[in-house]
């Protein structure tokens, strides 16, 4: 789908988009058309109950005095409700609503709201950004679609006054949608072509943006002493790695230097988790193909900042791994020394995606020195029993991180909320064996996995995110399609765009 803005202009053919503010008061764009079609949209209105209220829509087919195949009127609600959240809504809607119509075009035309915080060159561009964000598919492996049941939407021609204002303000967003889709797509290839070698080479592709990608394979990682991650690994045939991608952008900002110490995401990459020999029942394994989800978002995060050259020094570190069963594989009760020097005792090869993190974090802190570190995980079941689809869990040392943090995910609709951390659970995870075990007992099953990645962060500013239920979505969203969704992307840039590069 192509989208591009032009000045207003009444379309001759294919999909029109007015809208109507609450009680159905018509915009000057729907009023023109009113005006053109004889009455048509005012017909229609009190035909039906669309009262213009935010997220109602009304079709009118083949309206007489004009070429058009459609009309499609939109509701804004109140100016309040125009918010920059609101409009991506209205613009994912404009694409589901309009993915299938005949000529393939779709015009939408965007007014100045009396009282609205967005001027209608910002509406314009979120509504496009929405509208992109929506039209996300994954389909490269259906041969045998038909012409007719794919979308025939190929042009999306945003129209408001300040037009040019409308193209630059979405130019920096629909790098964002880049990344997130980046990012959905590597959670939606299966498990046979997306593992660790294949994954850090699309990590690679990043080179081309201008970021240094680093690739350590299994010896190299030995001789940093990661007995944590490769132990994790040892039953797969293939080998693990850890990827390292650095974005220098601070040195375009005021007072910044390419010296800056960097902000480090740090992504759990088990690109297939059978649980190991505490094998997983067969029931929903496949799900596991996404396991890699945070190392997803990390290499997409990079990916969008790289792309519109944030002001800001970042250092992305993903630990790519497959959790298989073998004659080679881990086996429960295995102590392994990570990287740290802390010992392990394995007594759950399934809760793996820890001790993945565990040599992550730690070689990030001691190489990087980061001004703080966030990590992603799709880390526990737990965390869907607690907070379901609708909130990622965030876990932290730092109250500032996870106020920004909070509010960030408000500012683009992904969600985090605090879960507790403190010495009472940290204890839970002592083992008799050696320095701590990888699980704690049957309750609290994702604060036990924070408390023991927290002995990998040191003092560093750290917030750990548990997207084990946010990751994969069952049904369509506004602006995200049902599939590999991309949290943490939009949230995490918007974090750094808020608060480290200005
Ligand atoms: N990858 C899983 C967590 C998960 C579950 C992610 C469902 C997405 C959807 C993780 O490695 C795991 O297996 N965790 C175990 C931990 C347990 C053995 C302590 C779990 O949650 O059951
Ligand atoms: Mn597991
Ligand atoms: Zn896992």
């Amino acid at each position: 789908m192509r989208i591009s803005f032009t000045k207003p202009a009444l379309p001759g053919t294919g999909t029109a988009v007015v809208a109507a503010m609450a009680k159905g008061k018509l915009t000057p764009s729907a009023q023109k058309l009113d005006a053109k079609t004889g009455g048509a949209i005012k017909r229609a209105i009190r035909a039906s109950r669309f009262e213009g209220k935010k997220g109602q829509t009304l079709n009118i087919m083949a309206p007489a005095g004009t070429r058009l195949e459609r009309i499609m009127l939109v509701g804004l609600g109140k100016a309040a409700e125009v918010t920059d959240l609101e409009m991506q809504k209205l613009g994912g809607g404009i694409y589901a609503g309009t993915r299938r119509v005949k000529s393939g075009k779709v015009w939408v035309a965007v007014d100045a709201v009396t009282d609205a915080k967005l001027t209608a060159a910002q509406m314009a561009a979120e509504i496009a950004y929405g509208a992109r964000l929506r039209s996300y598919r994954f389909d490269k492996y259906k041969t045998k679609e038909k012409k007719s049941e794919k979308p025939s939407l190929t042009s999306l021609t945003v129209q408001c006054a300040r037009f040019t204002d409308a193209r630059r303000a979405y130019s920096g967003l629909a790098k964002i949608a880049d990344g997130v889709f980046f990012t959905r797509d590597l959670v939606s290839e299966p498990a046979n072509v997306i593992y660790p070698d294949s994954l850090a080479k699309q990590a690679r592709s990043l080179e081309k943006l201008g970021v240094r990608v680093q690739v350590l394979g299994e010896a190299a990682m030995r001789r940093l002493g990661m007995g944590a991650l490769l132990g994790v690994g040892q039953g797969s045939d293939r080998d693990s790695k850890l990827v390292v991608m650095q974005w220098n952008g601070a040195g375009q900002k005021r007072g910044g230097a390419k010296s800056d110490a960097p902000l480090a995401f740090v992504g759990k990459g088990v690109t297939f988790d059978t649980g190991g020999i505490s094998i997983k029942p067969s029931a929903g394994m496949e799900d596991m193909k996404w396991d890699m989800g945070g190392s997803g978002v990390v290499i997409g995060l990079m990916k969008a900042l790289a792309g519109r050259k944030a002001k800001v020094n970042a250092v992305g570190v993903v630990g790519l791994v497959e959790n298989m069963p073998s004659g080679a594989a881990q086996r429960p009760g295995d102590i392994v020394t990570s990287m740290s020097g802390q010992t392990i005792e394995v007594l759950n090869t399934d809760a793996e995606g820890r001790l993945v993190l565990a040599d992550a974090l730690w070689y990030c802190k001691e190489k990087f020195k980061p001004k703080l570190m966030i990590n992603l995980a799709t880390l526990t079941g737990a965390i869907i029993v607690s907070l379901g689809n609708e909130y990622a869990g965030m876990f932290s040392n730092n109250n500032r991180l996870c106020d920004r943090l909070s509010k960030a995910g408000e500012a683009v609709g992904e969600l985090v909320w605090r879960l507790p951390l403190s010495d009472t659970y940290d204890k839970l995870i002592n083992s008799d064996a050696a320095d701590m075990k990888n699980i704690g007992g049957r309750g609290a099953g994702s604060i036990t996995a924070a408390q023991f990645l927290k002995r990998f962060v040191g003092d560093t500013p750290w917030a750990h995110i548990d997207i084990a239920g946010v990751t994969w979505s069952k049904s369509d969203k506004p602006t995200v399609p049902k599939g590999g969704t991309a949290f943490g992307v939009r949230l995490l840039d918007r974090l750094v765009n808020d608060h480290y590069e200005g």
